[in-house]
């Protein structure tokens, strides 16, 4: 028996994928959205019709993410959102969902539009009160995201599995499948946005479903939706992906130091009331963070800086190497002052949320430094 291979050799071979026309060792761009039949009508390549149902470029990128995650099956969508909304219209109307507060704000505002248009009773718990919620409503689907997106909660994944009989969908995109895999952990869907660091690179909109188990009606619910529906990544997006990916481990090893580097040098700071990162100990969700990541605890943290907006947006303002802009996991360092995105939803003034890229740490570390002085 040949023993599994590890991530950063899945990543770098792209799973396998070459060109056998060529014999070129990176897979082609193939961009056709139509292909041949021969003189008596039969398909050339049966699993080829038309590139809304599939393509090439798209199966290899799902080959790579289907091998990381240890799935059975992975999908990939044209955004985050669209992954997240395909297993949302998988429920049927009048179902029930729990949701955790506190994630990302966009999944917020579409779950909540869409399940009060489909009569969807939605219930939304904190990170803390998941497991008593999940087991007083047994809801039809349960999403959680860990680490959370801006507050670095981290979830039990197996435990919330446990108090649930309805799906379990995780939103790993902090985590990336590298620190966390949620299958193995129990979850019965495991989505990222592959815009932040699956990609990597900032330059593709894309996100990926996974399950270990394809059998299930929910799945080939959400596989038929997505064929029929259009909801499909393209073959340029998808090329791009598998090429980024082969630099995903080392990527998101290289961006998990940092974080944890700038995470440890401001909570010492002066200026630094606190740091929200799972790789610092006295952060809410470290022990669950130990447990269920490996090699390290992402690249998303949230620094709340002494004082109030004013203070936090001139340190934005100083920042030079970090740039103001929304989005996370991309190879170059970024902020965001979010609650100039969603005043509304009690992030405080003085926080910044940072995505930390795979510059050198002492830059990271004097560019902050400068900015708090
Ligand atoms: C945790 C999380 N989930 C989902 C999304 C949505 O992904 P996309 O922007 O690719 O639609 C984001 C985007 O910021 C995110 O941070």
């Amino acid at each position: 028996m040949k023993k599994p291979l590890h991530p950063a050799t899945i990543a770098a071979h792209a799973a396998g994928a070459l060109d056998p026309q060529s014999g070129g060792v990176v897979p082609a761009l193939q961009p056709s959205t139509t292909f041949l039949r021969d003189e008596s009508y039969a398909l050339v390549r049966p699993d080829n019709i038309y590139s809304r149902d599939n393509s090439d470029n798209m199966r290899q990128a799902e080959a790579v993410i289907r091998a990381l995650e240890n799935a059975q099956d992975t999908l990939l969508f044209p955004s985050g959102m669209a992954a997240i909304a395909a297993v949302f219209r998988a429920l049927p109307n009048r179902a029930s969902a729990i949701v955790q507060s506190g994630i990302y704000w966009g999944t917020t505002a579409w779950v909540r539009d869409f399940c009060a248009r489909r009569e969807i009773t939605l219930i939304e718990a904190p990170a803390a009160d998941l497991i008593p919620t999940c087991q007083a409503h047994p809801a039809d689907l349960v999403l959680i995201e860990t680490p959370s997106n801006p507050w670095l909660l981290t979830v039990d994944i197996a435990a919330v599995k446990q108090a649930t009989k309805g799906i379990l969908l995780v939103d790993g995109t902090a985590a990336t499948p590298v620190l966390t895999r949620a299958l193995d952990h129990g979850a019965d869907i495991v989505m990222h946005s592959a815009t932040k660091a699956i990609n990597g690179h900032s330059d593709v909109l894309a996100g990926v479903l996974s399950t270990a188990a394809p059998e299930r009606d929910v799945w080939q619910a959400i596989k038929a939706d997505r064929k029929m529906a259009g909801a499909i990544l393209g073959p340029f997006e998808a090329w791009l992906l598998t090429r980024a990916m082969r630099t995903l481990p080392l990527r998101v090893e290289r961006m998990s130091q940092n974080a944890l580097a700038l995470a440890q040098h401001l909570m010492a700071h002066d200026a630094v009331e606190d740091v929200f990162y799972p790789g610092l100990p006295h952060h809410q969700g470290h022990d669950i963070a130990l447990r269920q990541m490996q090699g390290g605890f992402g690249s998303l943290l949230s620094v709340l800086v002494k004082g109030g907006r004013a203070d936090a947006l001139r340190v934005t303002g100083k920042l030079e190497l970090f740039l103001r802009a929304t989005s996370l996991g991309g190879v170059e360092s970024l902020v965001e002052h979010r609650h100039t995105i969603e005043p509304h939803t009690g992030i405080p003034e003085n926080l910044i949320r940072v995505s930390t890229g795979i510059e050198h740490i002492d830059d990271l570390i004097a560019d902050w430094d400068q900015a708090l002085a």
